[in-house]
Parts: structure tokens; sequence; C-alpha cells
């Protein structure tokens, strides 16, 4: 105990232990453990450099567009591409790639109390975005006969609920040991003064430390030695809050591979300039992505000479890392990955012991970006991705990349499918589908799969107003 005493006063912390004597030795012992797993070095220097200050947002003197591979091979690409899917199959099937999802985050903006990903967001079947995702990956199973490793990361706000909804739902079929949870790291919410705040006599205020955190829990969980000893070489990283995502895209993968990339990312060309997606950019031949809120106006407006936009390039935050990138990121037990600051109302308790909920922001809490580490690998490569096959975000509870967005995307998605399968579906003048169609994605995962589906099913064109789900 005298050492916990010694070790906060040395590090002007010592309102962590002002309560101590109010509690009991369960509540006195999960408090000694939070403060334990914290690096005061580490906070004393973010303090100082993040907290006390406002730190300057650095961008690099000069900034230029990043280069891409377009949706649509060139003439002398074609053979690249065709080759890169031949490739990316087969890595599939040799079951070289791990599927990771990051799903720590609050979803706060979603108005939703619940882990993100219990979130019911099919039209028809209501069907939780885990759900959509685990049935998506039994179908990749089945299509290129493997077993694809999912690893899903969670939060220590929302682990517990997690793993319980997937063992009430029997995991949607996959075998339990083909996924692992891990629980990503947090970060205590710092006042402006520089002290860690209270959420409750027996708790600090703490927060998940961002999506860059994935890489150490990477490490620290033994989910990379896990998909070393099965032989999974490539990761394929992707947000919760993305149902259209394709969970392994043979082209994204082959084209990672033949360009002996060790981080790839698609893109998507942004709907104007200051749609909120990270930007692609390249600085002193180095790839990084500058968060659309540190974009300058005047970069994010620039046009080329045609009037389209300089930095086009959005990211849908979809990746392939190499797990031996990450193994060498994280093997002395720290990541340099940049931090970044937010300023939050967070509610805590005062030195009296009342509890305060702050009108305005109160404190810090600070973030590192998976994207950072896109600077650190020896080579990167970006795919452009077609925004209505690859992306739908569930951010926000109504408007722009929200549930209704989002829901709107999939029964695009799902009509077009079936469309080009060759099955009629009734539309409105405006172009989008008058009915509802919801295609499961336990016998449907591309257009490949529709056409199989509808050669061997009799189907009619779905009738205006009505809805459809197609299992
Ligand atoms: C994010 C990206 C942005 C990208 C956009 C695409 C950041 C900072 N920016 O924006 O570049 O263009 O998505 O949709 O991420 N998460 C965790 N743990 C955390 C924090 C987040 O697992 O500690 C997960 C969330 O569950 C979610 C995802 O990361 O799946 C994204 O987080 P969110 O806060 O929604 O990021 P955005 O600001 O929307």
């Amino acid at each position: 105990m005298q050492d916990l005493i010694s070790l906060l006063k040395s590090h002007g912390q010592e309102q962590l232990l002002r309560f101590w004597g109010d509690l009991t030795e369960s509540e006195q012992g999960n408090l000694e453990k939070q403060i334990r797993n914290l690096d005061f070095e580490q906070i004393d220097r973010l303090v100082d450099e993040y907290v006390l200050q406002e730190p300057e947002i650095k961008l690099p003197d000069e900034l230029y567009p990043a280069p891409y591979f377009p949706l649509e091979p060139a003439e002398h690409e074609k053979e690249l591409y065709a080759n890169a899917v031949k490739i990316g199959k087969e890595l599939i099937s040799r079951n070289k790639v791990a599927a990771l999802t990051v799903a720590g985050g609050q979803g706060t903006r979603l108005g939703y109390d619940g882990p993100k990903g219990t979130f019911p967001i099919t039209p028809v079947k209501h069907k939780s975005l885990f759900q959509y995702f685990a049935e998506s990956i039994a179908r990749y199973n089945e299509k290129y006969n493997c077993h694809i490793q999912w690893y899903i990361m969670t939060s220590e706000l929302n682990d517990a609920p997690t793993r319980e909804f997937f063992s009430e739902n029997n995991f949607f079929g996959l075998d339990p040991a083909e996924i692992m949870f891990f629980v990503q790291g947090t970060m205590p919410a710092i006042d402006y003064q520089g002290k860690l705040l209270m959420k409750s006599k027996s708790s600090m205020a703490l927060a998940p430390d961002g999506h860059g955190g994935t890489l150490m829990a990477l490490h620290r969980s033994g989910a990379l030695d896990r998909m070393k000893s099965s032989g999974a070489k490539y990761i394929s990283y992707f947000q919760v809050d993305n149902p259209l995502v394709s969970i392994v895209d043979p082209l994204f993968i082959g084209l990672h591979h033949i360009e002996g990339a060790e981080m790839s990312a698609r893109m998507l060309a942004k709907t104007g300039p200051f749609e909120k997606l990270g930007n692609f950019c390249i600085s002193d031949s180095k790839l990084q992505i500058i968060e659309y809120s540190d974009m300058p106006e005047d970069l994010a407006k620039a046009t080329n000479a045609d009037g389209s936009l300089k930095f086009i390039a959005g990211s849908p935050a979809i990746h392939i890392i190499n797990r031996e990138f990450v193994e060498r990121l994280t093997e002395f037990g720290r990541l340099k990955l940049p931090w970044h600051r937010a300023d939050k109302k967070v509610p805590h308790l005062d030195a009296q012991g009342q509890f305060v909920e702050p009108q305005k922001s109160n404190a810090v809490k600070l973030e590192t970006f998976i994207f950072d580490a896109l600077p650190l690998a020896n080579k990167t490569m970006i795919l452009e991705a077609r925004r209505e096959e690859e992306f739908s975000p569930t951010k926000n509870a109504a408007g722009v990349d929200s549930v209704v967005s989002s829901k709107q995307m999939l029964v695009e998605r799902d009509a077009a499918r079936l469309e080009q399968a060759g099955i009629e579906i009734p539309r409105k003048s405006d172009g989008t589908p008058e009915c509802i169609v919801e295609i499961s994605p336990r016998i449907i995962v591309d257009d490949h799969d529709a056409v199989e589906y509808v050669k061997n099913h009799v189907m009619p064109s779905p009738a205006p107003g009505t809805e459809v789900y197609v299992e």
C-alpha cells in the first residue's frame, strides 16, 4: 500500500486514493489493479504534451494526393488484376487470411445502449451487425473451403455483453473455436489540470484507447501468436459499423500480396470536400491519413483543372495488415503511434465525492488511430472501392451515415445484385427500389453467388411495395 501511495505522490495523482477508506476490500483490489495497470511515465509525458497545452496539429509542409489502383483496371493492369483475384482466392482458401472487426467503440452517436455490433441493421429480418458478419464468414468458409478465424476487438465497456450475445446466439452457426474476442486497452480521462478523474469512489473514469490500440491488444492478448501458429499471414481489418464491407476480398488481398505491401487500404471517392472521412495523403514519400477534422479547409476544397477534388480519396477504414508488421510494431511491448486529443464532458466525482455531470468539456481523452501505422509500413497499397458495394457506415441515428442510410444501402446493393442476376426489380422514378430486399449473406456474398442462386431457384420478381427475404 505504501508503495502505491508513493507512486501516486511522485506523479501528482494521489487524489485517486481519496475515497480509499470508504471502499470494501474487493473494491480496493479493483482500484489498485486499475492504478497498477497505468504507465505513469507515459501519462506524465502525455499530460505535458497533450493536456496542459493544446497540441498543435502539425501538418507536413507539403501534402500530395495519394495514388491508388482504380476500381476498373486500365488495359495494362488487366492481367495484374486477374492474377491478383486468383492469388487472393488461393490465400483465403489456404487460411492465410484472418478477419478482424474493431468493435470497442462506444456507439454514443447511435443513441444505442449496447455493443454496437448487437445493433439490428438488416431491413427485413433485423439481423444484428455481428450476425450479418458471422453469416458472411460462414458463406466464405463454404465458398473457399476454408476456416476464417475471426478476431473481434471489444473494450472493457462491452466485452461481457458482446461475448454473451454470441453465446446466446450459438455463435450464429460458426465454430466458437474460430472466434477470438480480445479486449483493447483503456486510457484515463484527464482534467485540464492534468489530474486523472474518478468515475466513482472505486473506479477511475476510463475510456477505450482508440482503434490504434488494436495493435497492442493483438500482441498482449496472444492473438498474434494464435494467428502465427495457425499460419494466418494477413489481417483483413474492418469496422463494426460497416455491414456492406466484403470481409475477405480476393482482389484486395491478392494486390496487397503481389505489391509486397505491409499495410493496405481501400479508398472511396469522397462525396464532397468535407465528407467525414480520413484523407489519403502523401508527404515525404510516406502515405498517411489526415483525419477529416484535421484537414485544412483550403486543401479539402482544392480542385484539379477539371474541377474534381484534388484530395478525392477518403478512407472507409478497410485495411489488410500483415501479421508480421504488427509483430514488428509491438515487439518491445510499447507501440509508437501519435496520440490524438479529444475534449469531452466527462462525468466524475469531485473532491467532496459529489457526482458531477459537466455541461461543457472538462477533460481530455486520448486515443491512437490504426491508420497512423501506414507511414510506418515499408510498403503500402491503396485500392479503390465502389461505395455502393463496400461502405454503409452506421454512425448516427438519422441523417447522413445513419441507420436509415445504411439500411437503404443494403437494400440497394441486394436489389442490384438480384438485378444483375436477371431478376427484375421494380424501381421508383428516382431509380431507387420500390421494394425492400434482403439477401442472407449465408448464401450470397457476391454477384457470382447471386447468379448461381437465381440459376438454381425459381424466383419471381418482387411486386412493388413488398418485402422480400432471399435465403
Ligand atoms: C472513422 C475514421 C475515419 C474513417 C471513418 C469511416 C477515426 C478516428 N476515423 O471515423 O478516418 O474515414 O471511420 O467510417 O477512426 N473503435 C474501437 N475502439 C476505439 C475507438 C473506435 O473499436 O477505441 C471502433 C468503433 O467501434 C468503430 C470504429 O472504430 O467501429 C470507428 O470509430 P468512430 O469513432 O466511429 O470513428 P469515425 O469518427 O466515425
